[in-house]
């Protein structure tokens, strides 16, 4: 299947996000996810989508960052192609403009965290060329 991958900049390809990335982030509402990615904006955040025959399949919010350890790098906070979609190559699409995007920018690497419970997301990520490499610590304080 083809898909096009556009950067939602307007108010209304944000919209048109919602439904999909609130698949993944289900904590999240309308008006709470715009002010929120307008937001994180100011710290880089940019949100991307595929598009397909049936409009808006899969959604990734990503941030080009650099630290000492990887040097300049792209990560990804947020992968997500709606249920009914999954397996037609959507997910796909968008992995690879993240890829090209980091080449853009500049990056020798693509960086994301997944919960440990998403085995096919492991899958998935580890069928595209990505090695596991760390361990993620958190620290809950409230
Ligand atoms: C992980 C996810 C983004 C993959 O997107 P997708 O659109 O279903 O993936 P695609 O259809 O593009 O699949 C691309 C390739 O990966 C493989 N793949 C995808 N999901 C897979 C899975 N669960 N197990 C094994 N392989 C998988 C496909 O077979 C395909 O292989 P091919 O290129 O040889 O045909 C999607 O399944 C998803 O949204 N999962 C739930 C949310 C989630 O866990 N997101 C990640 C947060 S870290």
């Amino acid at each position: 299947m083809e898909f096009e991958v556009c950067l939602a900049m307007s108010d209304e390809d944000l919209m048109l996000c919602f439904p999909v990335m609130r698949e993944l982030r289900p904590q999240l509402d309308e008006a709470g996810f715009l002010v929120r990615v307008r937001r994180q904006e100011g710290m880089g955040y940019r949100v991307v989508f595929a598009r397909g025959a049936s409009g808006v399949v899969a959604v990734a919010g990503y941030r080009v960052m650099e630290n000492l350890s990887w040097g300049r790098f792209l990560f990804v906070d947020d992968l997500v192609t709606v249920s009914a979609h999954q397996g037609e190559g959507a997910g796909s699409a968008l992995f690879d403009w993240l890829v090209a995007e980091a080449r853009r920018e500049g990056c020798a690497q693509v960086h994301l965290e997944s919960g440990v419970q998403r085995f096919g997301a492991h899958r998935f990520y580890l069928h595209k060329g990505m090695d596991i490499t760390c361990h993620h610590f958190a620290l809950q304080l409230t």
